[in-house]
């Protein structure tokens, strides 16, 4: 019992920026961090295709490593099957993705918010509704990119990133209205924090970039602390983390990435 993972699942390596905060919190959790990598990227899926696939996948991922808790470290997937997945698998608990949004409209000054995510999390009514709901004062722009989450993928394997593509896909989130500019951009995607220092460099003036990896971990710590408060079960037991790809297929590059994440590839 002590020893049930937290199990981390994301399309590909970007659930890792959200893994990186959570160890911090948890230093004795183990954890399994899933990469649906055969289904990499999520953001052109259509909404019942992705819906149906995360609960197949969920439905072997808790019979093979019996996590206490899982946490859907992507905002295209959470912002479409969190309620799919809550109905199915009523009694396992779930923390989801979504884009910070209300602490946006919160700080922002000149009232002028970006919102950059995967196509599919922009065009979501879950998105929209955010907005409505918490940023009704602000002037949001929502801009979907087809090829920042692959960028981050090419540039923590490979450490190469191509600097203008990120200046092309990051430039409309920069606006200027009535003598105002955007103050705030909100990283939807949980892979952009890993290329927010090239987006620092490419951008047109500095702004907050929003990155929810630490709010997304503190949730899991408070949930995990509501469902068993007591710290002391929590003692770790040996055994390593692990990284799972859906493709059954990590390279070279891959295995050694997970590596400097502390997770053995299964
Ligand atoms: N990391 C994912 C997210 O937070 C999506 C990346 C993708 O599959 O395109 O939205």
């Amino acid at each position: 019992m002590a020893d049930r993972p937290i199990l981390m699942f994301d399309s590909g390596i970007g659930g890792l920026t959200v893994l990186r905060e959570a160890r911090v919190l948890m230093p004795d959790r183990r954890f399994v961090y899933v990469a649906d990598d055969a289904g990499f990227p999520y953001g052109a899926w259509e909404e019942p295709a992705l819906r149906q696939r995360v609960l197949e996948l969920f439905a072997g991922l808790l019979d093979r490593f019996d996590p206490e808790i899982s946490v859907i470290a992507c905002n295209t997937a959470s912002t479409v099957v969190m309620d799919a997945l809550r109905e199915r698998f009523v009694d396992h608990p779930f923390v989801g993705t979504v884009p910070a949004i209300k602490p946006a409209a919160e700080r922002t000054r000149s009232g002028l918010v970006s919102v950059l995510g995967t196509p599919g999390t922009v065009k979501r009514q879950y998105t929209r509704d955010l907005i409505r709901q918490w940023a009704s004062k602000c002037h949001v722009r929502l801009v979907g990119s087809d090829s920042l989450a692959a960028l981050a993928e090419t540039y923590m394997r490979e450490g190469f990133v191509d600097e203008e593509a990120v200046r092309a896909e990051i430039a409309p989130c920069f606006i200027e209205k009535d003598g105002a500019r955007t103050d705030i951009v909100v990283l939807a995607c949980t892979h952009y924090p890993f290329l927010v220092n090239r987006m620092r460099k490419t951008a047109p003036w500095p702004v907050d970039w929003l990155d929810p990896a630490e709010a997304i971990a503190r949730r899991a710590l408070s949930l995990l602390a509501e469902i068993r408060p007591a710290v002391e079960g929590n003692r770790r037991l040996d055994g390593p983390d692990l990284a799972v790809f859906t493709s059954g297929k990590a390279d070279f590059a891959t295995r050694r990435l997970m590596q400097g994440f502390g997770l053995s590839v299964s």
